[in-house]
């Protein structure tokens, strides 16, 4: 456009310019050549006019007149009428007319539309030069020849600066493309293959492609959820094709309280134990897939003699796939970080169940202090500046801004594991800002359920001074942003405590043998860490008013309710313990006359395979936790049930309840009503347990821990390409500049 507006304004200006130029070069040319003519001829005219000689001077002109330019030639003397005159003399030139001097003049006159250039020269005598001027020489030229010059000029000019034009914008339009095409391979470049630097998650703006990179980018999003629609085969393989293809080559580090093994001192010398932890069953086959290291509290009495000099020891012992490098937390350190401000503070704040919260500042700078050591240890751990960090729960509140710290390029996803209050009961916690600051270093910040995400983005808004995007749900503070997703948790599939386990009736047997009850006896089990969350009081009323409504079932069911220890030191958890032994007596005292007794309570750490012999010898599992973020248990339940057989009864206030709709919903609260519940589940028939169960079955077989971290690892890695990007654009923008 602008080069077309160049060469129009420029063939204005220079076409009458070269017009005038090529005339006056033409008038010249022939006024030279008209001079030649006359001086070729001058000396014998002269002659001949003074000798009369007529017949000579006509054939004279006449070989003049041949020249093709020369339109006539003639003698102006005294008379009006040219004398001499060649026979193409133009009639309407009269010697009157033309200009003569002393000297050779010449003017232009146009005939028959015809621009002609006459010459007059005065001819002297050439025997006596101071004799009168016997007459003129009169030349005609024709000249229309300079105008077709002009013309044709014009015309090379107009052809020159349309040759210009069209170079110039192939060029240019080469120079664009070459440019795009630049662009473009350094942004699939981008997209493709930025595996390696780090995240920092800074809003930027792209520049002048800001709108297109903000549409590629969102394909990308749409690229790699179509992946995890895709992936309907979850397993340890997808996760660690997903590792190789999306994170080739990245670190992963895992923070978590809980270490996966344990070593204790026991009777037969050291015994190693894997702990009752929603956590540890669903990080641990993760971390055999991707390998890497798990840094956790050395919490065993014989840790310290199995580590390394460098406090790490390859896991699972009997043949390691990846790193457990022990943190040693004294006694005092862990009342004040783990039971106290974790357990008596966080935990109960996070936790709907009606149990009052402590806050001691003392706790609150233990908890600093040890996120501050696991931190130190991170960044030890970590051989590359941009490692993936997961970060497990709420024991390390703080941990993800530290690490930022310690570590900026590092992509920190932290999963808590527990529910998330809303922003007014949240508000009741003194640090409530630091800890909110502290999780923000995340990338990531994983919930269990949408509604927990919420809850959290309501409380950022409530105490933070950040900028919420509702439409990303994310937050962006002091220029760094953080996503937050829901992650439902889930088990391994199939799980490995299911691979040695005998018939469903052979557990059946079993366990009833060893519980001596007959064999047609009914068993509900509930089976979890003994902690009041669980609801496990409430299981234990509900029993008595469904022996109360219904007593067919008197002699005829037992609630079997393992129940393992934990955090014991705390009083809240003494206390449950006794009440929960206290009310199981005080009902099977009500039924002393049954037998079996209803209630079985059985206060132990049950290992994953005897876990899984319960769950296949029961007719109904019960989970009836007052408040939980997912619950494994009731996943876990189905997993063992192979035989699509046997009826869960759940909570509505487990985050699982959201996912398992075949399950019998409860409310826990609701004594009666969970006792009918219970009644409804040791009725059903087979046909409709086997529905549910194959339902269930379908549905945490597919959505089980590998899709889980696979889930989250798929978005570390969309966060990494997208900071490559932007750093790619912030690299072209510098260099632009
Ligand atoms: O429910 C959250 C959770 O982290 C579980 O994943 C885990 O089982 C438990 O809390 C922690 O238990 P502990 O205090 O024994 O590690």
């Amino acid at each position: 456009m602008i080069a077309c507006a160049v060469a129009l304004f420029a063939l204005t200006l220079l076409g009458p310019l070269v017009t005038s130029l090529v005339d006056d070069w033409s008038r010249r040319d022939v006024e030279l050549r008209a001079t030649l003519v006359f001086n070729s001829v001058s000396g014998p005219l002269s002659a001949m006019l003074e000798n009369g000689q007529t017949d000579h001077i006509n054939e004279l002109f006449e070989r003049v007149a041949t020249d093709s330019r020369i339109v006539a030639v003639a003698v102006c003397r005294d008379g009006k009428e040219p004398a001499h005159a060649t026979k193409l003399m133009p009639s309407s030139i009269s010697c009157e007319k033309i200009a003569r001097s002393d000297t050779e003049s010449f003017s232009s006159v146009i005939v028959n539309g015809r621009r002609m250039l006459i010459g007059a020269y005065p001819i002297v005598s050439r025997t006596d030069p101071s004799r009168e001027i016997e007459g003129h020489f009169i030349i005609v030229h024709d000249l229309s020849f300079a105008e077709h010059r002009g013309q044709e000029a014009r015309n090379y000019l107009t052809l020159m600066l349309g040759g210009i034009i069209l170079a110039s914008g192939a060029l240019a339009i080469g120079l664009v493309l070459y440019l795009i095409r630049n662009w473009l391979r350094t942004f699939k470049q981008a997209v493709t293959s930025a595996t390696s630097p780090g995240v920092r998650n800074a809003a930027a703006s792209y520049g002048p492609l800001d709108k297109e990179v903000r549409q590629v980018l969102r394909q990308l999003e749409m690229s790699q959820s179509a992946i995890d629609r895709d992936q309907a085969n979850w397993s340890k393989e997808t996760l660690r094709d997903i590792m190789l293809a999306e994170l080739p080559g990245v670190e992963v580090l895992v923070v978590a309280n809980r270490e996966p093994y344990i070593h204790n001192h026991g009777p037969g010398g050291i015994e190693l134990q894997t702990p009752a932890s929603g956590l540890v069953s669903a990080v641990e086959p993760v971390m055999r897939a991707c390998g890497g290291t798990w840094i956790a509290h050395g919490s065993g009495t014989a840790d310290r003699e199995t580590v390394d000099a460098n406090d790490r020891i390859g896991v699972p012992p009997r043949s390691p796939e990846y790193t457990l490098r022990r943190i040693w937390i004294s006694e005092e350190e862990q009342d004040g970080y783990y039971y106290g401000l974790a357990n008596e503070g966080l935990w109960p704040l996070c936790h709907i169940a009606f149990t009052r919260p402590v806050f001691r500042e003392s706790d609150w700078r233990t908890y600093r202090a040890v996120n501050e050591r696991f931190a130190d240890a991170v960044a030890a751990e970590a051989k590359t500046s941009s490692p993936i960090v997961l970060i497990q729960d709420y024991h390390f509140a703080l941990l993800p801004q530290m690490v930022r710290e310690r570590i900026p390029d590092a992509t920190i996803i932290t999963f808590w594991h527990i529910p998330w209050p809303n922003a007014e009961t949240f508000g009741i916690f003194p640090w409530k800002e630091e800890i909110i600051h502290g999780l923000l270093g995340s990338s990531i910040i994983g919930f269990h359920t949408q509604f927990h995400c919420n809850n959290f983005l309501e409380t950022v808004d409530r105490f933070v001074e950040s900028r919420i995007d509702r439409e990303q749900e994310s937050v962006t503070l002091k220029g760094h942003e953080t996503f937050i997703r829901p992650y439902p948790i889930s088990i391994d599939w199939p799980p490995a405590a299911l691979a040695n386990q005998k018939s469903i009736q052979d557990c059946r047997d079993a366990v009833r043998k060893r519980l001596d009850l007959p064999p047609e006896t009914k068993i509900a089990v509930g089976i979890e860490r003994f902690d009041y969350t669980k609801g496990v009081l409430d299981r234990i009323r509900a029993v008595d008013t469904l022996l109360e409504t219904h007593p067919e079932w008197r002699g005829r069911f037992v609630l079997v309710q393992a129940a393992a220890p934990t955090r014991s030191k705390l009083q809240t958890y003494k206390g449950l313990q006794d009440e929960a032994m206290a009310l199981a007596e005080e009902i099977n005292a009500k039924y002393a006359d049954v037998s079996p007794q209803p209630i079985r309570l059985i206060i132990r750490h049950h290992e994953p395979s005897e876990v899984f012999e319960l769950f296949r010898a029961a007719d109904v599992c019960i989970v009836s936790s007052l408040h939980d973020g997912m619950n494994l248990v009731a996943k876990e339940f189905i997993a063992a049930r192979d035989d699509e057989r046997g009826v869960l009864m759940l909570s509505h206030f487990a985050g699982a309840s959201r996912e398992l709709a075949e399950a019998l919903i409860i409310n826990p609260y609701d004594a009666h009503a969970t006792g009918e519940v219970l009644h409804s589940a040791l009725v059903m028939p087979e046909t409709e347990q086997h529905e549910r169960m194959r339902l269930m079955r379908a549905y945490v077989s597919t959505r089980n821990v590998y899709r889980w971290a696979g889930q989250m690892l798929l978005d570390a890695s969309r966060l990494r390409k997208k900071q490559r990007i932007l750093e790619i654009a912030a690299l072209d923008t510098d260099r632009a500049g």
